[in-house]
């Protein structure tokens, strides 16, 4: 059976989102250049409509659905605020910096909350010092959370997208954690007693496999919400009721 959350259709979402506004607006043109006289937002709204019946014939996940509805009356209501070009150049790069990583990994940047950074410091051996990992640690709040927690152990993050990066870096300079600006695959997670990740569940599979090869025996591998596909956790810690607040661990 397909796992509709991990499979290629799923990892491909944006590009299609992209198509599905490209061809509802060559339809709502279509509507235009037939002689239907109609003001820029009526318009707008009528490709927002057709847009949204695309993605969801195309199987499209709920959530994109009032997206597509919003985005090009949203565009024509952006349009009458007349702000100076540099503006719209300056929130894409910004946007850019923060969220342009998303695109290759399907994950995008959302942060554990704090009672769940909490748990996962339990989780750490009360008696030893640790090595602890965060795989894509977005603004470094475990990571500095950790070390604030036990400042004896050794606390790293990686983290792709370039402003998360930036933030985390500076966070963690100022804790002693830490911090690099790489691919997580890249990481060798031999050297951690602790590997941490708080994903989606396009990379599980395949950073599942990796943990598998490289992490030592008695190590242990601790996914927020997501769990790894066919293998079920050794422990779940419920924190909250929402995934969001379920820590997956297995015990290698
Ligand atoms: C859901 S956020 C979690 C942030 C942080 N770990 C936390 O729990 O607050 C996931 C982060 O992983 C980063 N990320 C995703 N794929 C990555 C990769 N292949 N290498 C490095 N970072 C990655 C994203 O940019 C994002 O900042």
């Amino acid at each position: 059976m397909i796992d509709k959350r991990t499979s290629p259709e799923r990892m491909h979402a944006p590009l299609k989102a992209a198509l599905t506004q490209l061809g509802a607006s060559a339809l709502a043109l279509l509507l235009l250049m037939a002689g239907l006289e109609m003001t820029a937002l009526q318009w707008a709204v009528i490709q927002g409509v057709i847009a949204m019946r695309i993605a969801f014939f195309a199987g499209a996940a709920s959530w994109w659905m009032g997206l597509h509805v919003a985005f090009a009356p949203t565009a024509v209501w952006a349009n009458t605020l007349a702000l100076a070009p540099v503006w719209w150049g300056g929130a894409f790069v910004v946007l850019l910096a923060a969220f342009g990583a998303t695109f290759r990994t399907q994950v995008p940047l959302f942060l554990t909350a704090p009672k769940v950074r909490y748990a996962l410091g339990e989780l750490l051996d009360p008696v030893r010092s640790v090595r602890i990992i965060d795989l894509g640690c977005g603004l470094g709040s475990v990571i500095t959370a950790l070390k604030r927690m036990r400042p004896e152990c050794e606390c790293h993050g990686v983290e792709l997208a370039l402003l998360p990066y930036l933030v985390s870096r500076l966070r963690g300079a100022r804790r002693g954690c830490r911090i690099e600006r790489r691919d997580l695959m890249s990481v060798d997670l031999s050297r951690y007693d602790v590997v941490y990740a708080f994903l989606s569940p396009a990379p599980m599979p395949q950073l599942w496999a990796k943990a598998r090869r490289e992490m030592r025996p008695g190590s242990r591998f601790v996914s927020l919400a997501f769990a790894v596909p066919d293998v079920p956790a050794d422990r779940v810690i419920a924190v909250g009721p929402k995934s969001r607040h379920m820590l997956h661990v297995w015990t290698m």
